[in-house]
């Protein structure tokens, strides 16, 4: 169903054959490119699609067009994701005006060479459709780039949010009556992964949001939230404050599987003890999983093997990717297996403390094979 008021129509499509997400991020339950066409005596479409969807986007926007013409395009974001289409669109209905932010003037002309029939709005700024539909535009600068700004329409009480608010996951029939619980792993992912480094910039646009009424939010991906708005709302405020919820992320490399044992070890332990925990071996999985763990819970356990006199790479990358993310407010413990010299422990814990991590203990960096004597956990609770 496209219609979600009287005013807005979802034009938006699915995507399930793209494996990897920006080329890095898999995409099990794939993901939507969310695309919103208001109409008053004018008719506003907010943010097109992904360049491989031309076909599909146009179909859908003509559908709920019918045979008016579209008078704007409300750029909320260029992130090609969600701008590729934007010659498309201009090229059918070529009197368009392209509503956007200034930041985004540049990238718009480097990305398709359009530099006519643009309207730079500022903080704040309205444009009026008729019929009591009026937009209003707040910049929203790094979530998740420089030029973002969203969109919020009074008289639906409906924010339209570019990033903010999304989530990974296709949306299949009524896009506003999907159920936040069957997404709330994959928004937590898709905040990990890509918005996770903008956590003040996301509590920036919260508090600046926060005196509008908002009764619908609408993202560029993922369902549009009504009833369960205020989960979705809090789940992005936690996240942002980089808040964990009780529980252990293990996250290890292993060479030759004494690595693995101890991380195994671990997570039977906590099993026994009823901590919640989510185990990722980085030589076998994408980092995006771990990564979303990471952010979900309150305590990291880190396994590496020391290698070439450092920390195992897929495990040191891992550590970067959090660094990258600024995650803060964690506690983290570290383990690895070394043969002749150790130092992955000690490095580290040196990584984990430079991001202001409490350490649960010094670690344990334990001598060829593991055996449950040598490696003795602390207690996580
Ligand atoms: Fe979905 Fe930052 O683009």
């Amino acid at each position: 169903m496209s219609k979600l008021t009287e005013t807005i129509r979802y034009v938006g499509v699915n995507d399930t054959a793209k494996s990897l997400f920006e080329g890095l991020w898999p995409l099990p339950k794939g993901v939507s490119y969310n695309s919103y066409l208001v109409t008053g005596e004018k008719t506003a479409l907010i943010d097109t699609a992904d360049a491989a969807f031309a076909e599909e986007f146009l179909a859908n926007v003509k559908a709920e067009a019918g045979d008016r013409k579209i008078d704007y395009l409300i750029v909320n974001h260029m992130e090609p994701d969600h701008s590729a289409l934007m010659g498309l669109i201009r090229g059918e209905w070529p009197e368009i005006r392209i509503v956007t932010s200034v930041k985004a003037v540049p990238m718009i002309a480097g990305y398709h060479g359009l530099t006519d029939n643009i309207d730079v709005v500022k903080e704040g700024d309205t444009l009026d459709l008729g019929a009591g539909v009026v937009l209003q535009f707040f910049m929203a600068p790094m979530v998740h780039w420089p030029e973002v700004m969203v969109t919020y329409l009074a008289l639906e009480k409906t924010l339209f949010s570019a990033d903010a608010f999304g989530t990974f996951g296709v949306v299949e029939g009524q896009v506003n009556a999907c159920r936040f619980a069957d997404y709330r792993e994959e928004m937590i992912r898709y905040y990990a992964n890509i918005v996770g480094k903008f956590g003040v910039p996301v509590q920036a646009a919260l508090k600046k949001l926060s005196s509008l009424e908002i009764k619908r939010l609408c993202s560029t991906h993922g369902p549009v939230w009504e009833e369960e708005l205020g989960d979705v709302v809090a789940l992005y405020d936690r996240l942002s404050r980089y808040e964990g919820e009780k529980g252990v992320c293990i996250v290890y490399g292993s060479m030759y599987g004494n690595t693995e044992k101890a991380a195994l070890a671990l997570a039977a332990s906590l099993e026994e003890k009823g901590v919640p925990y989510a185990i990722h071996n980085l030589c076998t999985e994408n980092i995006s999983f771990a990564l979303m763990d990471a952010f979900r819970y309150d305590t990291i356990a880190a396994g590496a093997p020391t290698y070439n006199n450092e920390i195992f790479p897929k495990v040191s990358h891992f550590i970067s990717a959090l660094e990258g993310r600024c995650l803060r407010h964690r506690r983290f413990f570290a383990f690895g297996s070394y043969t002749w010299a150790g130092s992955s422990v000690r490095k580290m814990n040196e990584r984990a403390q430079n991001m202001g991590f409490e350490l649960v203990s010094d670690g344990i960096s334990f001598a060829q094979g593991y055996s449950p004597e040598k490696v003795v956990f602390p207690d996580f609770k």
